[in-house]
């Protein structure tokens, strides 16, 4: 995250004793950091050792069930007709991978009775439906439709649904960290007055006090394509305080505010994060261009670096045929995409789009799962013949 946030107890200086109510025993610091010792970290105090396990499992190998001759076309597919059931975790279906990020869909439709890391990949949770509280060792806060939720990998969490009758999110996880674009950041590392959101649009973790509680907890702990089983004699979430830039946040996509050009804009105004790998972006609710012959659609382009993802929420959705909400589109990278034929017309004149989607832009080509063979489109690639 950008900026500074804590939450708490901790002492007055760092790395010092820090005793509990007793006076003689020790709350357990931890430090939580990023790029060894060179990046944004946080200083964790724990009730108990961080590293206490009474057992280690490894559970059965995941497997992404990879479609292995697709062709290079472009994809339609629909998410909502891949179904599984399971919490925010068990219940993910993947569609697309490469080496840096894995994308996936899920309809929670139970509570998780287990703790949850991601050890190799930061997270993003785009909330399509449903509302809960997320918990985190960091604090906790509520989520609803729109959330985008951001965790650092090594960060113990669950998201806990307030009911299970049509829940939806999208998974997107990345091997390097979620970032605020360089550039809607001052030298202070401050968001600029000309970027879409501010620090005021970011949901912070709220403070709970620490589970002082002893046992046996499960933890799954993901691992790349390996899930293992911990079991911790305390409870996970027994931070007493903590202080720093890691933690969990969230922004609503609602909250974005979109750039308006004279003429058409290309998607990086459209930026919320970048990672190493990928972008993602928010596309949501605007003005159209305002040259009075503008074409606000977009032209044909090849994107010769770029596989374009992008998975829409609502809305009319300005240039695409036959696009449903829970819809994905792929357009990989080396071929030209555009406009279907009639939209680029029919945008002409227009005042405002109504849409809300993500979009993700990877840098490297995507592989595809059989979920999206069994969801997609057959024709789509056809779709631009008149
Ligand atoms: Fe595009």
């Amino acid at each position: 995250m950008a900026f500074y946030h804590k939450l708490g107890q901790i002492p007055r200086y760092k790395h010092t004793t820090f005793y509990k109510e007793d006076g003689k025993s020790l709350y357990r610091e931890e430090l939580f950091s990023t790029e060894g010792f060179s990046n944004i970290y946080s200083n964790k105090y724990h009730l108990d050792m961080p590293t206490k396990t009474l057992s280690i499992k490894n559970l059965s190998p995941l497997s992404d069930d990879d479609w292995v001759d697709a062709p290079l076309i472009h994809l339609h597919f629909f998410t909502d007709m891949i179904k599984s059931s399971g919490d925010f975790f068990t219940s993910r279906n993947l569609f697309m991978k490469n080496q840096h990020i894995r994308i996936s869909t899920a309809h929670p439709d139970k509570n998780p009775d287990y703790f949850f890391k991601n050890s190799y990949h930061h997270e993003y949770i785009f909330i399509h439906y449903g509302t809960g509280i997320f918990w985190s060792e960091f604090g906790k806060f509520n989520f609803k439709p729109g959330d985008q939720i951001i965790i650092p990998r090594g960060i113990i969490f669950q998201l806990m649904f307030d009911n299970f009758q049509n829940n939806k999110i999208l998974v997107v996880e990345s091997d390097t960290q979620f970032d605020i674009p360089r550039h809607y950041r001052n030298e202070y590392g401050q968001l600029q007055e000309d970027a879409p959101y501010c620090e005021r649009d970011i949901i912070l973790p709220e403070y709970f006090l620490p589970f002082d509680e002893k046992g046996e907890f499960r933890l799954l702990i993901k691992a790349g394509n390996n899930l293992y089983e911990y079991l911790m004699p305390h409870h996970p979430y027994d931070l007493i305080g903590w202080d720093g830039y890691v933690y969990p946040w969230a922004f609503n996509i609602k909250d974005y505010n979109p750039k308006v050009g004279k003429l058409h804009l290309p998607p990086p105004v459209h930026l919320f994060l970048t990672t190493k790998h990928f972008v993602l972006c928010n596309f949501c609710p605007r003005l159209f261009d305002f040259h009075p012959n503008a074409i606000p659609a977009p032209y044909f382009h090849s994107n010769v670096d770029s596989a374009e993802v992008l998975y829409y929420i609502e809305g009319d959705f300005m240039s695409r045929k036959g696009i449903r909400e829970g819809s994905i589109t792929l357009h990989p990278l080396g071929i030209p995409h555009g406009p279907q034929p009639g939209k680029t017309e029919a945008s002409i004149g227009a005042l405002k789009t109504d849409e809300y989607a993500v979009m993700i832009d990877t840098f490297d080509p995507l592989l595809v799962t059989n979920n999206v063979k069994k969801s997609m489109d057959n024709d789509y690639y056809k779709s631009w013949l008149e």
